[in-house]
């Protein structure tokens, strides 16, 4: 069963970039304060949202090296002379020691079983004095993701669908709390760490939300399970339910904690 990102970097980078990722990651790179020439690696860059927030800041000249473990994540992101991409993986960065003015990695340890050894390999080839930044999501829940959660438990059960979170997210219950990378970070080395919290409203149709649900990882395995027809099926009382307890379009907050650090 291939639950990874590769099947759905085009909705991801149509969809959820713009909705859900692409305000914390201007929120981000206010709290880094990044110089115009800086050198910067985002791990786990998936489509694209910190490179499209960083044109938004004036006079930047520096570089930005996307590695994502997902070729089509990297091939759906904008390309633009100041980005680069390489395929890779945390833990094993391809990049010499100190190479870097700042590593972020965004709503990606969350994935990463061997996240202590992922954090040290970022802190190797951050340069000393650069900046590391770790985001996750809060566990905040609105009524529109209980809605396509709970229809989605109808049809495969809560058990299965809470099992294939934790496969596929083995870390995310820790990333969840801010201070647990604070200590992650205190651990590898890293000094002046700061907690900050980005908030953001989605706004969108439901049709939208709910093409956006249903190829995030608990829709991609309702649909590698039914089968395309059956998925069809599931869509579709998805859809009714939302037109009947919604009014179009939906809008909802989002909070990320951002955990930043300096390598000494
Ligand atoms: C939720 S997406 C976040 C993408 C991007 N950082 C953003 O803010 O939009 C997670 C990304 O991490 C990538 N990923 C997961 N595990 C990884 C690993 N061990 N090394 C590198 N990338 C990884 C996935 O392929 C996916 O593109």
């Amino acid at each position: 069963m291939n639950l990874t990102y590769d099947s759905i970097a085009e909705i991801y980078h149509r969809l959820a970039v713009p909705l859900v990722f692409l305000r914390p990651a201007k929120d981000i790179l206010a709290v880094l304060r990044i110089e115009p020439d800086a050198q910067i690696l985002d791990v786990g860059a998936g489509a694209g949202a910190a490179a499209q927030a960083i044109k938004s800041i004036k006079g930047f000249k520096g570089k930005l090296v996307e590695l994502d473990i997902s070729l089509e994540m990297l091939k759906a992101s904008n390309s633009s002379s100041s980005v680069s991409k390489v395929v890779g993986q945390v833990p094993g960065l391809p990049f010499c020691d100190n190479s870097f003015d700042a590593v972020i990695s965004n709503f990606v340890l969350s994935h990463v079983l061997k996240y202590r050894e992922a954090i040290t390999d970022m802190v190797r080839v951050l340069k000393p004095g650069g900046k590391i930044v770790i985001t996750s999501w809060d566990n905040d829940k609105n009524n529109y993701s209980e809605l396509w959660n709970e229809t989605a438990e109808s049809v495969i059960g809560k058990v299965r669908l809470s099992k294939v979170v934790s496969e596929f997210m083995p870390s995310r219950d820790i990333f969840t709390n801010p201070e647990n990378t604070s200590e992650l970070l205190k651990e590898a080395g890293v000094k002046d760490i700061e907690i900050h919290k980005s908030e953001s409203t989605v706004k969108t149709t439901i049709s939208d939300f709910i093409e956006m649900k249903s190829v995030m990882l608990q829709g991609r395995y309702i649909k590698s399970k039914l089968g395309a027809e059956r998925f069809k099926e599931f869509y579709r009382r998805i859809v009714e339910n939302f037109n009947e307890q919604f009014n179009d379009p939906v809008e909802y907050p989002r909070f990320a904690h951002i955990v930043i650090g300096t390598k000494p």
